[in-house]
């Protein structure tokens, strides 16, 4: 190949007169030589042609300031135009008179540019250091041009940031756009384009960095933590995976106040997608709702938030177990937001631990109390008490212990129920057949005459506060406040267990129990 391409180039210079390309950049001023000149010069006159006609003398009649001889023979043009472009030839003669003698062909080519080189990328927006981001997803439009002559290479290159130097090249024109659909984080460097004259091999270049935004995919994560002092709670708010990390802040939504703003002093953490942020209980009220607003910097806005509430253990308020038996009383909080830490109590606010005498279980949202081999001192009330930083509130509840019967108490204790089961259903056939009298008189005297039994109406209410005497109802379930009737069976005189005060809890899902609504 260069062998033959060196032969073709030497037959053509031997075929033809010395014809040289040679490029000059428009608006310079540039001297064209006149080469192969006889040894002694001082004799010689000389003239340029352009396309074969003379267009310069040694001493012209009109000098001309664009063309011009100068004493050795070259022929300088001063601000070099497009029209200049042409085939130049020199030629001397001798100032006797001989005839003119062709010493240099050139061929002038005049190369411009390029100048007014522009990239466009859109749609993107600018940052304050002249960076451009454009949002995840979005089709982008890059767009480079600039002015040349005779013509341009245009080149698009990108200088991933993250992995330095790994070049792409987008293609070669005139007049350079592309677009990348569904731009990608991946996509995100520095690009620049490069125009080259295609005659002078002037190359210019500008560079725009992109970047690739982009909000998490989720919304926000609300949580909290609880901090030793139990007046305080952690609130944390994360926002993970987004470009660039997102600003966060707490509010509460009622007063419309802002809690905390991320990234702060007392934020924790250095990372802005987390918000930790100390709050204490003053400052928060039972159902109001505590929001964490993410902002990112594509506009996008997203938010997590929580209602907060007090406590509210339930559970069975009175439990019943003979001497020297196990029994354990539990109760459930499930309600408490932030969760609350739950313990049981006795009356004297003491905290009760596992010891051989107690088995306390923390089954969140259960919590055990087992009381092994029940005496009659541990009668009376229990207090499951849970805590949050909007405050605390207890359940009570009453053990009643019951001596254990001597012998064959079991049977009499099954009899005993019977019995009461009985009378219950014979009160309750009563009540039922004079529920008029009983709803427009209240007159519960009549019946006391003839059966000797009381008839308490207890209304059970969630706000209710009981004494420690009075023990409270099992607590209603469908939400609804009943009226709830309970039966005391006063002892007889020919009963001479006095252990035959029993009680029976009437429910609204069992049947048999007499019932009474507060809308009789
Ligand atoms: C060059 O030419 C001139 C006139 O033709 C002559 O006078 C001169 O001596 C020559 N110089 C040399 C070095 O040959
Ligand atoms: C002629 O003179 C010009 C300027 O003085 C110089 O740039 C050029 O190289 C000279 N040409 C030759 C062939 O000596
Ligand atoms: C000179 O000739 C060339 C072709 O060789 C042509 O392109 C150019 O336009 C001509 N220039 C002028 C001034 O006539
Ligand atoms: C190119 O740039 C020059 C100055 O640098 C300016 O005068 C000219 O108007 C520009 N041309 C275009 C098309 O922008
Ligand atoms: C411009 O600012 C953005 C965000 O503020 C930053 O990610 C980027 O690196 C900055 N670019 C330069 C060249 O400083
Ligand atoms: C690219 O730029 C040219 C010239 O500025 C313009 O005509 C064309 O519409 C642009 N294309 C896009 C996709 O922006
Ligand atoms: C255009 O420029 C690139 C580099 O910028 C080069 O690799 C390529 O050969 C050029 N193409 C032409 C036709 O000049
Ligand atoms: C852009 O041009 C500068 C000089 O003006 C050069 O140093 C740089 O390497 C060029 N960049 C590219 C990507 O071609
Ligand atoms: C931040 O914590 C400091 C003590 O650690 C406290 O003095 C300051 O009031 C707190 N600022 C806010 C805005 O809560
Ligand atoms: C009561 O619990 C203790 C300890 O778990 C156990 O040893 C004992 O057998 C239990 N007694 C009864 C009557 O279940
Ligand atoms: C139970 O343990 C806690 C510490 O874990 C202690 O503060 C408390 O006094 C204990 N309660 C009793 C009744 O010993
Ligand atoms: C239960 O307590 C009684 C009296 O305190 C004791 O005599 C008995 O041995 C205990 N039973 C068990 C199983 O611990």
């Amino acid at each position: 190949m260069i062998i033959s391409a060196v032969v073709l180039y030497l037959l053509l210079l031997s075929h033809q007169t010395v014809s040289e390309e040679q490029v000059r950049e428009k608006g310079e001023n540039t001297i064209l030589e006149c080469l192969d000149q006889p040894v002694n010069t001082s004799s010689l006159l000389y003239r340029w042609k352009k396309n074969g006609s003379v267009v310069a003398t040694q001493n012209p009649s009109k000098p001309s300031e664009h063309l011009s001889i100068l004493k050795n023979g070259s022929l300088l043009i001063s601000d070099l135009q497009y029209t200049d472009e042409a085939q130049y030839e020199c030629e001397s003669q001798t100032k006797d008179g001989s005839s003119w003698q062709t010493h240099s062909n050139i061929q002038l080519r005049v190369a411009g540019g390029p100048t007014n080189i522009s990239l466009t990328i859109q749609p993107a927006t600018l940052l304050q250091n002249g960076t451009l981001y454009v949002k995840k997803g979005s089709d982008v439009y890059f767009n480079c041009s600039s002015e040349s002559f005779p013509s341009q290479n245009l080149t698009w290159t990108v200088e991933d940031l993250a992995q330095d130097n790994s070049e792409r090249e987008f293609g070669k024109n005139s007049f350079l756009g592309f677009p990348i659909v569904n731009i990608q984080p991946g996509d995100q460097g520095m690009y620049t384009c490069t125009s080259q004259n295609t005659l002078s091999k002037t190359a210019v270049n500008k560079s725009q960095e992109l970047l690739v935004y982009y909000a998490p995919d989720r919304h926000p994560e609300c949580s909290w933590e609880m901090v030793s002092e139990p007046s305080d709670v952690l609130f944390i708010c994360s926002w993970y995976g987004g470009y660039p990390v997102p600003t966060l802040d707490w509010h509460e939504v009622l007063e419309e106040s802002v809690i905390a703003k991320g990234p702060m002093i007392n934020s924790t953490s250095q990372e802005t997608e987390l918000l930790k942020v100390h709050v204490n209980r003053f400052i928060l009220h039972d159902g109001e709702e505590v929001k964490c607003i993410g902002h990112h910097a594509t506009g996008e806005e997203n938010f997590c938030s929580f209602k907060l509430k007090m406590p509210y253990p339930v559970g069975d308020p009175m439990v019943t177990t003979l001497e020297g038996s196990n029994i354990t009383i539990s109760c459930t909080e499930d309600v408490s937001l932030p969760p609350a830490k739950t313990v049981w109590m006795q009356k004297d606010n003491k905290i009760i631990n596992t010891t051989s005498k107690y088995i306390v279980s923390d089954n969140n949202p259960k919590y055990k109390l087992t009381i092994i081999n029940v005496t009659k001192e541990d009668e009376g009330t229990y207090y499951c008490y849970s805590e949050n930083p909007l405050g605390p509130r207890e359940l009570e509840v009453y053990l009643t212990v019951k001596n254990s019967a001597a012998n064959g108490g079991a049977i009499v204790g099954v009899f005993v129920s019977i019995l009461i089961i009985m009378i219950g259903i014979t009160i309750g056939v009563t009540l039922y057949s004079k529920r008029d009298r009983i709803c427009i008189g209240l007159g519960f005297s009549q019946l006391d005459d003839d059966t000797g039994d009381v008839l308490s109406l207890v209304d059970s209410d969630e706000e209710e506060i009981f004494s420690d005497t009075v023990p409270r109802l099992p607590p209603v379930t469908n939400g609804h406040a009943t009226t709830l009737v309970e039966i005391h069976r006063i002892p007889s005189t020919d009963h001479d267990n006095d252990n035959a005060d029993s009680t029976v809890q009437t429910h609204p899902d069992q049947k048999e129990p007499v019932q009474q609504t507060a809308d009789c």
